[in-house]
């Protein structure tokens, strides 16, 4: 399941914020290498530097020092090589985001913010293969007779579900989500936890999510420790959860 090679590297990144008396270093020589069908968690205190190690990892954001290595074909390449094009065609087709907030369109109903992704996606779909697409995710995500609906008629825990149908709903190679379950009561943010985890396991992708709920710790295969800047691997409780539901051929 796990290859030799990572698909993702960052190497000796820093990254600091500000000058003078307001300089913070978010970022202190983190080294860090993910690989396919991992489900990895970032925890750590408010302000030691997880979302900006995420928005680096991604390609967001760029380090004031080190690289980021993302695998192409048998290769590996610098992130931060890339032309700005390049790096946002990258981005495009191989990543996918869910950040705080949700981030959806208020005018949209659920099914139409999923299908503007395979619309705007390079996928050469037709219509009704992006509605069926659309469909199929919904009801994966539980949400099967809610495509209709707008946010502001979604409770939180769907609004969730919809950005993370978003963000999946391309088959990402890599996704990174930024405390996905924050606002979210348990019930809802274990199943976005599941569904996570099985676009790792059962659709090989690489996923980074960065929280501090601890309730996320017995889904993940990695766990990583941010301090102040600092990166450590932690150990893993030995408990296993209940797994998640079949992740649904889509194609
Ligand atoms: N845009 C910014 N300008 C100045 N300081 C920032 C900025 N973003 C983050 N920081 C600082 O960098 C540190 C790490 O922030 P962040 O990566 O957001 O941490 P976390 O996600 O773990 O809460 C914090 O001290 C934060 O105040
Ligand atoms: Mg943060």
């Amino acid at each position: 399941m796990i290859d030799e090679q990572p698909t993702l590297r960052g190497i000796h990144l820093s990254r600091t914020y500000g000058e003078g008396s307001t300089l913070t270093h978010a970022l202190r020589e983190v080294t860090m290498d993910l690989y396919r069908g991992q489900l990895v968690l970032l925890m750590g205190p408010s302000g030691s530097g997880k979302s900006t190690l995420l928005a680096v990892m991604s390609g967001l954001l760029k380090p004031d020092g080190g690289q980021v290595y993302v695998e192409d074909g048998t290769k590996l390449r610098d992130v931060w090589h890339m032309t700005p094009r390049e790096r946002e065609q990258y981005r495009l087709r191989n990543c996918g985001f869910i950040f705080q907030g949700y981030n959806l369109f208020p005018a949209l109903t659920a099914r139409q913010q999923l299908e503007i992704v395979l619309r705007w996606g390079g996928d050469a779909a037709s219509k009704s293969d992006i509605r069926k697409r659309s469909e199929e995710m919904l009801s994966l995500l539980g949400l099967g007779n809610k495509g209709h609906l707008k946010p502001s008629q979604l409770s939180g825990g769907e609004k969730q579900r919809v950005a993370l149908g978003r963000a999946l709903i391309k088959n990402p190679k890599f996704c990174f989500a930024d405390e996905p379950t924050s606002a979210l009561d348990w019930s809802s943010g274990e199943r976005v936890i599941e569904l996570l985890r099985a676009a790792a396991h059962e659709r090989d992708a690489t996923i980074l999510v960065v929280s501090h709920d601890h309730r996320i710790l017995p889904y993940v295969d990695v766990h990583f420790h941010l301090e102040d800047g600092k990166l450590t691997e932690a150990e893993l409780p030995l408990a296993e959860p209940v797994t998640a539901d079949a992740w649904r051929d889509q194609s």
